[in-house]
């Protein structure tokens, strides 16, 4: 084999070499883009309010809670407007089901339980899911949506 052929062997060889590289790196792409298109994107979780248990949690709002708690003003309890954005999702369940568990462990509610005259929330024997129910009803009074 003369230097010339194998110069040119050596050629070909990089540019199929750089060709398949080409077709794996394209192929990947169009996975993805396929995925995307049979909706397996990775999940985008919102902070929508469910409407549904909003509905349910509103019912139970205005039988459990609405004697101690107004949205814009303080009544025995505190304004509850703006509460979901000044309180996380679990710290809301916990004050919900366990009031009296809160105001003994934690140090918000139990500085609250101060501001609020000794006052302590009552427990409701409302459920983890009622909980959740009545936050979804709290975002969408707090205009989340
Ligand atoms: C007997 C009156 C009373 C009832 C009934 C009551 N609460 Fe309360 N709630 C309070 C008081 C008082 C506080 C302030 C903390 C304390 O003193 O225990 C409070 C605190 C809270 C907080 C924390 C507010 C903040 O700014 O962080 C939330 C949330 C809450 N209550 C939700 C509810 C929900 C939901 C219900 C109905 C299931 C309910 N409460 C029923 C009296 C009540």
């Amino acid at each position: 084999m003369n230097p010339s052929k194998i110069k040119t062997l050596i050629t070909l060889f990089i540019s199929v070499a750089f060709l398949v590289c080409m077709l794996i790196i394209n192929s990947c792409a169009n996975q993805n883009s396929d995925a995307e298109a049979a909706g397996l994107k990775a999940p985008v979780y919102s902070n929508a309010v469910d409407y549904n248990k909003a509905e349910k949690g509103k019912v139970l709002f205005e039988k459990n809670c609405v004697t101690c708690h107004k949205f814009d003003s303080r009544s025995t309890g505190p304004a509850l407007q703006g509460v979901t954005k000044r309180r996380t999702p679990d710290w809301l369940i916990e004050m919900i089901v366990n009031p009296a568990e809160m105001i003994e462990n934690d140090a918000t509610a139990k500085a609250m339980l101060a501001e609020y005259n000794n006052v302590p929330m009552a427990k409701m024997g409302i459920t983890e899911e009622g909980a959740e129910n009545i936050i979804q009803y709290l975002k969408k009074m707090d205009g989340e949506n």
